[in-house]
């Protein structure tokens, strides 16, 4: 993991309510969000308008989706006691912001950046809307308006980041130094394969969330594809194509040499090898389990009221000093 020595760090990072989340989410994300966020000031952030921008036609699952990640970011250890954690539409001052910004944007910026392409060609051209093309400026405005300085996300949103470095120096270039540079922390494990090897994702159909029971788990890792070439247990795999060899590499640091020998050896199965996989990571997220199952969903609004008032109470100046670097309002 990339590390900024600073003793005022103050991380920012946020998601889309998408629902329940997997364990993708928690090893590629949220695992490290909870370490930071031990030491340093943190921001967390559903990012409900973000959803409209690819979700607009849909919204009846909009709330639901608040609640079951909201109960999944506590359970994984998330302290709202100690972080803010809010939803977006409740901090009006990011939308006024991000009309300010709007103007200063070149829409040429926001066409290149990789994920405005490969969205429309994955989810169809009814998503190119003027507030998909500015997804990410409404993004650098999550981060710039609680004055973050680092921002823990997974590998496939640093060209939002690097984005969001490039129109705050165009910012401060034009009006004054007024907002903060942010930089883009990657975790350990950036990326987790689903049960088919591809990234794991809820749109695939390949995530294993961290509400399935133990049993749901494992039954999901039994199903999971392997080494094609292995098909008896005495043949030898290759664990570097193997979606179940990468989990344990995630879960199960200590033995992962050991499996790697005996999976190339031929000497040990792929049964036994997911098995092993199951109870290993059920073990891990016991804990996880245990604590959602005990959070009290009536609790939400408060503390969701009590993560808006903190992060407005950054907001509101910040939108202050736009408006008077920019001579507005
Ligand atoms: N775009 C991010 C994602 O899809 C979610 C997000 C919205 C975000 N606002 C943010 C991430 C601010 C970091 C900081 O995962």
């Amino acid at each position: 993991m990339q590390n900024i020595e600073s003793p005022h760090r103050r991380i920012m990072s946020g998601s889309r309510p998408t629902g329940r989340q997997h364990i993708g989410h928690l090893f590629g994300a949220l695992s490290n969000w909870v370490m930071l966020a031990r030491d340093n000031d943190a921001f967390f952030e559903i990012a409900d308008y973000h959803a409209l921008t690819t979700g607009y036609e849909k919204t009846d699952a909009l709330q639901s989706n608040i609640v079951e990640m909201v109960l999944d970011w506590l359970a994984v250890g998330i302290d709202p006691a100690r972080s803010a954690v809010y939803l977006q539409s409740q901090i009006p001052e990011i939308a006024e912001m991000h009309l300010l910004l709007s103007m200063i944007v070149p829409v040429a910026w926001l066409q290149r950046v990789p994920t405005f392409k490969d969205q429309i060609a994955a989810l169809g051209p009814e998503i190119a809307t003027y507030g998909f093309l500015g997804y990410p400026l409404m993004q650098l405005v999550d981060i710039a308006i609680v004055r973050a300085n680092a921002v823990p996300v997974g590998k496939d949103q640093l060209s939002h980041i690097e984005l969001a470095r490039e129109i705050v120096r165009r910012f401060n270039h034009l009006y004054g130094a007024t907002l903060v540079e942010p930089q883009a922390l990657l975790s350990e494990f950036p990326d987790v394969p689903g049960t088919d090897g591809r990234k794991m994702s809820k749109s695939y159909g390949n995530a294993i969330d961290l509400a399935d029971d133990d049993a749901t788990t494992t039954k999901k890792i039994r199903a999971m594809l392997t080494d094609p070439l292995k098909v008896r247990r005495n043949d030898p795999g290759r664990p570097e194509i193997c979606p179940v060899f990468s989990l344990h590499n995630v879960v199960n640091a200590e033995r992962v040499s050991a499996i790697e020998a005996a999976c190339r050896s031929g000497e040990l199965g792929c049964l036994d090898c997911k098995l092993e996989l199951a109870a290993r990571l059920n073990a891990t997220i016991a804990p996880v389990r245990e604590r959602r199952a005990n959070i009290d969903p009536a609790s939400i609004p408060a503390l969701l009221a009590n993560g808006a008032e903190r992060a407005r109470a950054i907001a509101v100046p910040t939108l202050a000093d736009v408006k008077s670097a920019m001579k507005i309002g």
